[in-house]
């Protein structure tokens, strides 16, 4: 059962969400977890002037995802940061190239699953996820959030990410809050949810 985590990160914080996706993930039996990145479109003096570049180096290891690859999978979790409310431009391009995989069907009846990050605390995390899940819907996914059983999401003592949508973190303003404990948490608890359902799925 072949799970991809599939994002893009600007200044690294969903980067690190994504790293708790896939060990929650992993802790799945019969999950083998692999972590893509969406073709980037900005060029590098564009992202020079959006102080990006340097954040980027800690991830761009990490190899950029085919729409071939795509359809391989058991079940996709995406990762976006918030623009304006909605998924980045990025990963936009990325599923407007995916049309063969919707002639095809290749992946009607897979979980897919979304998670986000904003700078600001009601800066468009539920949005973005709700509206990201309009094209995985075209696309024939079963949609799978993040049930209250991941109690973190209940909190009252900490200012915290986390919907019944998907896993969010706030970067804050500069983007100089990391995720938390908290929001690793849900991530984590994410990663394993999809697995388990995509397990029962291509039973
Ligand atoms: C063009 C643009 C639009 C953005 N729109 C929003 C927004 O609507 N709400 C918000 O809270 N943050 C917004 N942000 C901030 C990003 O969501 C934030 O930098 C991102 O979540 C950090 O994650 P990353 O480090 O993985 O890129 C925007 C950033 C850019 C560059």
């Amino acid at each position: 059962m072949k799970i991809l985590v599939v994002y893009y990160s600007m200044y690294g914080h969903i980067h690190l969400m994504a790293e708790a996706i896939a060990e929650g993930a992993k802790s799945v039996s019969g999950a083998t977890v692999e972590m893509r990145r969406a073709p980037e479109t900005l060029s590098p003096e564009i992202l020079e002037k959006m102080g990006a570049l340097e954040a980027q180096k800690s991830f761009n290891h990490v190899p950029v995802c085919t729409v071939a690859e795509l359809g391989t999978a058991d079940a996709v979790i995406f990762g976006t940061p918030t623009r304006y409310g909605n998924m980045c431009g990025q990963m936009r391009q990325f599923l407007d190239a995916t049309g063969q995989l919707w002639v095809s069907g290749a992946l009607v009846g897979k979980a897919g699953s979304v998670f986000t990050s904003s700078a600001t605390q009601h800066g468009g995390q539920e949005s973005t996820i709700l509206s990201f899940h309009t094209t995985l819907l075209h696309l024939g996914m079963v949609i799978v959030g993040l049930p209250y059983s991941f109690q973190g999401q209940m909190t009252m003592d900490e200012i915290t990410g986390g919907s019944p949508y998907g896993a969010s973190t706030i970067a804050g303003g500069k983007g100089e809050r990391m995720p938390s404990i908290n929001e690793l948490d849900a991530a984590r608890f994410q990663g394993r949810h999809v697995a388990a359902i995509a397990a029962k799925l291509s039973a």
